[in-house]
C-alpha cells in the first residue's frame, strides 16, 4: 500500500464498522417509521448507501459547477461517444482497474442515462436495418423484469421480446441478455441459448465486490454497468457500456444522439467525482475507520443476509437460495455472494407476494421475472429502518400463521 493510500486509510470514520448493530447504524438517517408503515421493497432503490456517503466530509464528495461551465453539447469530439466527459471516462477506467472486475483496454466507453437507456441503445446498435424480420431478444428466467418492457415499449421493427432464453429453440438470430450476478436470483450466469449467431449483452450491474466475489476481470464484447448499483447514486442516472467493437459503440452513440443529444454533464461530473472518491479508498481494507466503500457495502449486506437467513431458519416457512464460497480477487477473502435482492419462496406454495402485502411489505412477484409466481424478490438495499421492520414482520408472519393453524406439516 502506498504512502498516499495509508494516509487515506486513517481518515474519517464511516459507519462500516458498526454494521453489526443495525439499529444504531442509521448514519444520521433517522426517520422513525410507524410500526404499521407500508415498506416498499419492490424496487431496488439503493438507499442503504446513504449512511456511507453521509459520513464523508461535506467537501470530499461535493462537486460545484459554475454558471459558465458545461454549456456545450460536446465533451470530446474525438471519442466515439462524443458526449462522454473525459473525467468520467478516466474514473470509470480507474475504478475497473482498481476492482479488477472488467477490462477497459481496447474498449470504447459509451455513457447513458442509466444502463436502462444503454439497453435500448444496444438493441438499436446490434440489429440491422435490412434484416427481413425483427430479431428475438431473450434472457434466461428468472430475468430482470424490465427487459420485456424495455424491448417492446416502442414496438420496434428491429427487435422483439421473445421470452425465456431456456425455451428459445428457433433457428433465427437473437440477442441474449446475460445478467450476472442475476437480478433477481443473485447467481452468476453465462449464456444459455445454444445456437450460433447470437449476440450477447452482458448486464453486469451487480458485478461489484459488495454483492459477489470478483473472480476474474471480464472481457466480453458488450458489458453494461450502472452507478445506481455500484455507488448507490441511482438518482444521477449514469450507466456505462464497455464496447469492444467501435462501430457498435458509434451506433449506440447515434441512438443517444437522436433520443436525448447526449447525457447530462452535471450527472456525469458528479458520478466522476464519486467514482474517484471510491477509487482513492479502494485499496484500504480492514482499517478501523472502514472507509473503503466496497468493504462498507459488503459488511452491511453480509450482516443483513445473516439476519435474514437466521429469521428464515427460525420460522421455517421460506426458502432462500444458497451461494457457493469463492475466492474474491479484490478482497482476497473466500466468501459467498450477498446479493442486492433476496429471491424468496414459500415452502408450502403460498403466494408470497400476497402474504407479504398482507403484512404491509411490498415486493415483486415471480411472474414478472418470467418465473414461478410463488417467488418474490425483496430488495436488500433499503434503509436500515426499513430492513429492520421487514425482519420484524417476517418473524411475526411465523407467529401469526402458527396461531392461525396454517403451519405447514411437511417442513424440514
Ligand atoms: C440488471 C439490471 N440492469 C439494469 C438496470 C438499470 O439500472 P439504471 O437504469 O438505474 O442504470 C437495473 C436496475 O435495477 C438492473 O437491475
Amino acid at each position: 500500500m502506498g504512502g498516499t493510500d495509508q494516509a487515506r486509510c486513517t481518515r474519517r470514520s464511516p459507519a462500516a464498522t458498526n454494521v453489526g448493530n443495525s439499529k444504531e447504524n442509521n448514519g444520521g438517517v433517522t426517520r422513525n417509521l410507524p410500526v404499521d408503515a407500508v415498506i416498499n421493497l419492490d424496487h431496488g432503490d439503493p438507499t442503504m448507501y446513504e449512511s456511507y456517503w453521509r459520513t464523508l466530509g461535506d467537501d470530499e464528495c461535493t462537486f460545484v459547477i459554475k454558471g459558465y461551465e458545461s454549456l456545450s453539447y460536446f465533451s470530446n469530439p474525438k471519442n466515439p461517444c462524443w458526449f462522454l466527459e473525459p473525467k468520467l471516462e478516466e474514473s470509470i477506467k480507474s475504478l475497473h482497474g482498481a476492482v479488477g472486475n472488467a477490462a477497459t483496454d481496447g474498449y470504447s466507453i459509451v455513457v447513458g442515462t442509466g444502463s436502462s437507456q444503454l439497453l435500448q441503445a444496444v438493441l438499436y446498435a446490434v440489429t440491422s436495418h435490412d434484416q427481413p424480420n425483427q430479431i428475438n431478444v431473450v434472457s434466461a428466467a428468472p430475468y430482470y423484469s424490465s427487459y420485456p418492457e424495455i424491448t417492446d415499449l416502442v414496438r420496434s421493427g428491429l427487435y422483439k421480446w421473445a421470452g425465456d432464453a431456456h425455451q428459445f429453440d428457433k433457428n433465427e438470430p437473437y440477442v441474449e441478455f446475460v445478467t450476472s450476478p442475476n437480478n433477481p436470483s443473485g447467481v452468476i450466469r453465462g449464456p444459455v441459448v445454444n445456437g450460433g449467431g447470437g449476440i450477447l449483452v452482458h448486464d453486469l450491474a451487480y458485478y461489484w465486490p459488495q454483492y459477489t466475489p470478483i473472480t476474474s476481470s471480464l472481457e466480453f464484447d458488450i458489458m453494461l454497468f450502472t452507478a445506481s448499483k455500484c455507488t448507490g447514486h441511482a438518482g444521477s442516472r449514469i450507466g456505462w457500456a464497455l464496447v469492444k467493437d467501435k462501430e457498435v459503440a458509434k451506433k449506440m452513440t447515434k441512438f443517444m444522439e437522436v433520443i436525448t443529444i447526449g447525457v447530462s454533464k452535471e450527472s456525469q461530473l458528479r458520478v466522476a467525482k464519486i467514482l474517484q472518491v471510491i477509487v482513492d479508498r479502494c485499496k484500504c481494507f480492514g482499517s478501523p475507520e472502514g472507509h473503503n466503500f466496497f468493504e462498507f457495502g459488503k459488511n452491511l449486506l453480509t450482516k443483513r443476509w445473516e439476519i435474514l437467513r437466521e429469521t428464515v431458519k427460525q420460522n421455517k416457512m421460506f426458502i432462500l437460495p444458497k451461494y457457493p464460497l469463492q475466492h474474491c480477487n479484490y478482497t482476497g477473502d473466500v466468501t459467498q455472494a450477498h446479493p442486492a435482492f433476496a429471491w424468496i419462496k414459500c415452502k408450502d406454495g403460498t403466494d408470497c407476494e400476497k402474504l407479504f402485502r398482507n403484512h404491509n411489505i411490498l415486493t415483486r412477484g415471480g411472474r414478472k421475472f418470467g418465473s414461478d409466481p410463488g417467488f418474490v424478490r425483496v430488495s436488500m438495499l433499503g434503509r436500515e429502518e426499513e430492513f429492520n421492520l421487514f425482519i420484524d414482520r417476517l418473524s411475526m408472519i411465523q407467529i401469526f400463521n402458527k396461531g392461525d393453524g396454517h403451519e405447514n406439516e411437511n417442513l424440514d
